[in-house]
């Protein structure tokens, strides 16, 4: 009995203590403990059902989290839909590509039969990479909720975004400027051990001379066939585009890196070591990415007048 009583102390405690760990965002583990309690399977078991049938929407649930959390924070301002007077950040070149919003729209519109309005369109998108990161074979990770919806989603924010053709530098400067260290950088690019990237991403790599990375002969002319099908033919990172695993890093190490954005990250003194460790320890890069991942799931995240529960992901209430 008195047993019985004390776990049931430090259980209670357990819960208080993880609630307030990120107290300090305004998150917590337990945000919706009391207020949707089913909210994790009923987003786990809808995003299961959706990635059977197509596992490759786990690549663009990874993408569209890391694309809303770098432009004005992970608050679900990707997800907006343009209105006559507004073009919103969806719409921007860089993320016409993005793939998954019908399945966060199914997440909300269960979740809003249960518990409505509570859950932020923000929180389910981050949720959603979680889950399709485990799903695909990553590692498993839990993440603080609690972010609130934005009210601000403008094409223009979208410049901050990094291009293909950064090389290591750049994207060194730019993910510095989000409070990441050249090795988180390195471990988030890892993301890309999923999916598939288009012809006009990469074909700077075979019309210029690219004097920043190093190219396998055999992947250009790869790379070749598939642009000769145009802009939109896609390619996939590596060999296994729909398992979280570390061979991203080992083409690296081949020169089969896609982008230049990936190869340089090779190619450059200041971030080879981190590739070649990755590539040797997949363990590593697991514990690496969940870390970063959770890191970058609290980016900049709102609270207050300026933010909201969206009813619908697609518009500001
Ligand atoms: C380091 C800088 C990065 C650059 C320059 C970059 C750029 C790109 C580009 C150009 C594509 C292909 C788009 C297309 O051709 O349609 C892509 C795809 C992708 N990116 Fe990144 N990315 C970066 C970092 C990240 C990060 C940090 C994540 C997630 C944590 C991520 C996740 C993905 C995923 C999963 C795909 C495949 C999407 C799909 O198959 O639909 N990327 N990225």
């Amino acid at each position: 009995m008195v047993m019985a009583n004390l776990m049931t102390v430090f259980l209670v405690m357990e819960v208080i203590l993880t609630g307030f760990r990120f107290g300090a965002y305004g998150l917590n583990m337990n945000y919706y403990l009391m207020s949707c309690p089913l909210m994790e399977p009923v987003v786990k078991d809808t995003l299961n059902k959706a990635l059977q049938d197509d596992p490759t929407l786990a690549a663009g649930l990874v993408r569209m989290h890391f694309h809303d959390c770098f432009i004005e924070g992970c608050d679900g301002s990707i997800l907006i839909n343009s209105t006559k007077d507004n073009t919103a950040e969806k719409d921007s070149p860089a993320n016409l590509s993005l793939r998954g919003y019908e399945v966060i729209d199914e997440i909300k519109k269960k979740l809003e039969k249960q518990c409505p309005g509570v859950v932020s369109c923000a929180d389910i998108l981050a949720m959603a990479a979680r889950d399709a990161v485990f799903f695909a074979g990553g590692p498993v990770y839990d993440i603080p909720k609690g972010r609130k919806d934005g009210t601000r989603s403008k094409i223009q924010d979208t410049i901050n975004l990094p291009s293909p053709t950064f090389n290591a530098s750049e994207l060194i400067r730019m993910f510095e400027q989000h409070g990441f260290s050249a090795q988180e950088m390195v471990a988030l690019s890892g993301a890309h051990t999923l999916g598939v990237a288009r012809c006009s991403s990469f074909k700077n790599r075979l019309t210029q001379v690219d004097t920043s990375t190093t190219l396998d002969s055999e992947f250009a002319k790869t790379l070749a066939k598939t642009c000769s099908f145009g802009d939109n033919a896609e390619h996939p990172f590596d060999a296994t585009r729909n398992n979280f695993d570390n061979l991203y890093y080992k083409s690296l190490v081949t020169n089969n890196g896609l982008l230049t954005s990936d190869q340089t990250l090779y190619t450059n003194p200041k971030t080879r070591n981190i590739v070649n460790s990755y590539a040797l320890n997949q363990a590593l890069f697991f514990l690496d990415f969940q870390q970063a991942m959770v890191k970058m799931s609290m980016l900049n995240v709102k609270q207050g007048s300026m933010s909201e529960v969206r009813q619908n992901c697609h518009k500001i209430n």
